[in-house]
């Protein structure tokens, strides 16, 4: 096990008739609050006017930016960069999902920048080597279990001109808050709940496919973790009316990814990064993205370190071992994510989004720009990457 340090300050409030809380925890970072939202939603189950119901008797004062899309747009940041300045806003209320949440924290720090400093080209852009000192408070309402982002240390944000999609990590931007009420789940539609399943086991799978030995309460956890997305999810589709399983999956969701489970150890990373150049040139959700990037990563390098996969394979996908030849126990796995995935109504092959082979080459090398390699577990260069999409197809 690797040395660590864990910091994760954001403060959970989870359940039923949590959001009645909204108004008082946002007070306590200031009176001049921004509440950022998606594309309505918020508005058609009931969200919205609990939390501004919430806010009034909080006594404060709240301007409203809406409009973030999935992919969230740096157009957008850049609007509520100025917004922030002009209305002097003391915190930022994101009430909805990753996107918009990762929209809120680029406005939160974009904001604080001095005179000289561009959000997107000193920050997003650079992919290493920059450090985010200040920020605004993020306060999160959620609404989908998915991204993690509620309680992460990423932003993840699009320029639609270049189509170009890039994260940030810093600590300074983890949310101070997040209310978590699965019952805000009940209207999801179907393939929203599957795209955010995808995405949580995604960010299991990147924290487990490591190659550090030796941390072996970490891997159980995540063994564990990705075996209640395996069981829950389907549920969820199946009663989505029912709160024991929004309650599974949204909990599951912040655990796999406030970085809990891979302390000790170097994740890996590279299907994330191949899969934001899917979504940022064709603007497909993360989550299925991933579910076409992550058997195809795992079909490339599982050689690399074949017994970690056996692990997961029995473990995971109760694959029997008596199968003899580690390829076909491991292949087995594969087979079972995959059906996972086809359960659930998520493509995974590129050419089930509609996806043909034109772009490949760009994207590959789009990946790499700007950083050594992508992932951990095997290094991986364009070429590695192409391969990877060529596997996918
Ligand atoms: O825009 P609205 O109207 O809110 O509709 C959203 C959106 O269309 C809808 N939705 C959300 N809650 C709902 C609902 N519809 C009905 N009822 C509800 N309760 O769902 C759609 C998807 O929302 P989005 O916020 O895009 O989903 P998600 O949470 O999956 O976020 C995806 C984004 O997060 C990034 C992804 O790259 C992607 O851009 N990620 C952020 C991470 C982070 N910051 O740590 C890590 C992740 O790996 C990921 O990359
Ligand atoms: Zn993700």
């Amino acid at each position: 096990m690797l040395n660590f340090e864990y910091y994760n300050p954001t403060r959970i409030v989870f359940g039923k008739g949590t959001i009645a809380k909204t108004g008082d925890m946002a007070r306590a970072y200031g009176k001049n609050i921004l509440l950022h939202y998606g594309g309505g939603s918020i508005k058609k189950n009931g969200v919205y006017i609990k939390v501004i119901d919430s806010l009034k008797a909080a006594g404060v004062h709240v301007t409203e930016l809406a409009g973030v899309v999935p992919n969230p747009r740096l157009s957008l940041v850049r609007e509520g960069i100025e917004l922030c300045r002009e209305k002097q806003i003391d915190m930022i209320l994101a009430v909805g999902g990753g996107s918009v949440i990762d929209s809120a924290k680029a406005i939160a720090f974009g904001s604080l920048l001095p005179d000289g400093q561009d959000v997107w080209r000193d920050y997003y852009l650079k992919g290493e080597g920059y450090s985010i000192s200040k920020t605004l408070p993020v306060g999160v309402v959620l609404t989908i279990p998915a991204a993690g982002s509620e309680s992460s240390s990423g932003s993840v944000i699009t320029d639609w001109d270049t189509h170009t999609k890039r994260p940030v990590n810093s600590e300074t931007l983890i949310p101070r808050f997040a209310i978590m009420d699965p019952e805000t789940n009940f209207s999801l539609p179907a393939y929203q709940v599957a795209c955010g399943a995808s995405d949580i086991l995604a960010h299991l799978h990147e924290r487990y496919f490591t190659m550090e030995k030796h941390n072996d309460l970490s891997d159980r956890m995540l063994e564990n973790a990705m075996r209640n997305v395996i069981s829950y999810a389907p549920l969820a589709l199946k009663h989505p009316y029912d709160y024991r399983y929004r309650a599974e999956l949204m909990w599951t969701g912040t655990l796999a990814h406030n970085n809990l489970l891979d302390q000790g150890r170097i994740a890996d990373w590279a299907s994330h990064d191949i899969e934001h150049e899917l979504s940022g040139l064709y603007d497909i959700a993360h989550g299925a993205g991933l579910a076409i990037v992550f058997p195809a990563w795992m079909k490339y390098v599982y050689r690399d370190n074949i017994d970690r996969f056996v692990q997961y394979a029995t473990r995971v996908w109760s694959v029997s071992l008596s199968l003899d030849d580690k390829d076909v126990v491991v292949e087995s796995a594969i087979d079972r994510l995959e059906s996972f995935y086809r359960s659930l109504g998520l493509p995974v092959r590129l050419s089930d989004a509609g996806i043909g082979n034109e772009h490949l080459k760009r994207m590959a090398k789009s990946a790499v720009t700007g950083r050594s390699h992508l992932g951990n577990f095997k290094k991986l260069q364009a070429e590695d990457i192409e391969k990877i999409l060529k596997l996918a197809m």
